[in-house]
């Protein structure tokens, strides 16, 4: 068993160097989730965080205006989202456009995401995707042959960062069995201040109650939402299932693709940008009526 070893960082931190250990192992087959302080250092947050700020820079939002105007046709938006799966598209915050999708901020301020291949498509996320640790770590996880297959930028805009509701993450990626594993790395401190995760504690030994899957191929494609299983996520704030999850900038949270888990709305008056890669176990069977098309 490799371990979690400290380079003896000042303050007592421990530099996520190697594996993790057994008690961490432990953690997420009870939980369902676990916190790995310390896998990136200060100066790569600040690093991913540039290099998501130049790929807005590049971002003209009259691409997506009309696509996203609430006047215009909801395939046009079906389309652009259904189409990110191998490409880096802009999603902007719903708080921030005017009903014509004029923006109300300046584009920095509006964006709410990036997806969904920068781990294929952007050099530093992609360097972040293939580091040799997270192998090893979702391989202790679980996973027999890890296999990014999406990614996202969330950047919880001071003031509107929308809200996500609460979700497992096998309803958006499915395999059989069940095997996806969300990685979620937090480039700013987070926590429930700043729109921060919450969790539900072992609630990944619940049954999938929803599949979002993908039909009408060819010219129209769109999705649909299909029960699973009748019984109800629990709520959030309403019940005490769920724990709000203290994530520092660098560290890394990993998901059991069943364990319930959102994040509310950011009202502070900072932002909380996080990295997220959806990784799912090539020895799975992939389910062909996922959303996404990886390559
Ligand atoms: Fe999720």
């Amino acid at each position: 068993m490799g371990d979690c070893s400290s380079d003896g960082l000042p303050g007592g931190g421990d530099r996520m160097t190697a594996a993790l250990n057994a008690d961490q192992i432990t953690a997420f087959e009870r939980d369902g989730f676990l916190v790995i302080n310390d896998f990136a250092d200060l100066d790569t947050c600040a690093a991913l965080r540039d290099a998501a700020g130049q790929l807005v820079d590049a971002f003209d939002p009259a691409e997506v205006r009309s696509v996203f105007s609430t006047q215009s046709h909801s395939y046009a938006a079906d389309r652009y989202f259904l189409d990110s799966g191998d490409a880096i598209r802009f999603f902007l915050e719903e708080g921030a456009m005017a009903s014509d999708g004029a923006l109300d901020r300046p584009k920095h301020l509006a964006i709410n995401k990036i997806g969904h291949a920068l781990h294929t498509r952007a050099p530093l996320f992609r360097d972040i995707a293939n580091d040799p640790r997270l192998t090893t770590i979702l391989q202790q996880l679980g996973q027999a042959e890890p296999w990014p297959v999406q990614s996202m930028l969330i950047f919880k805009q001071p003031g509107i960062g929308g809200a996500v509701v609460p979700h497992q993450d096998a309803t958006f990626l499915h395999t059989q069995p069940v095997s996806v594993i969300g990685l979620w790395l937090a480039l700013e401190d987070a926590g429930p201040d700043n729109g921060g995760l919450f969790v539900a504690p072992g609630g990944h030994r619940g049954p999938l109650r929803q599949r979002m899957v993908r039909e009408g191929d060819g010219a129209e494609p769109r999705t649909r939402f299909a029960t699973v299983d009748e019984t109800p996520l629990p709520s959030y704030p309403n019940d005490a299932v769920y724990v709000d999850i203290a994530a520092p900038a660098g560290s890394l949270v990993a998901l059991h693709g069943l364990v319930p888990h959102g994040s509310t709305t950011n009202r502070a008056d900072v932002s909380r940008q996080a990295f997220m890669l959806h990784v799912v176990d090539r020895a799975a069977q992939w389910s062909d009526d996922n959303w996404i098309r990886p390559a």
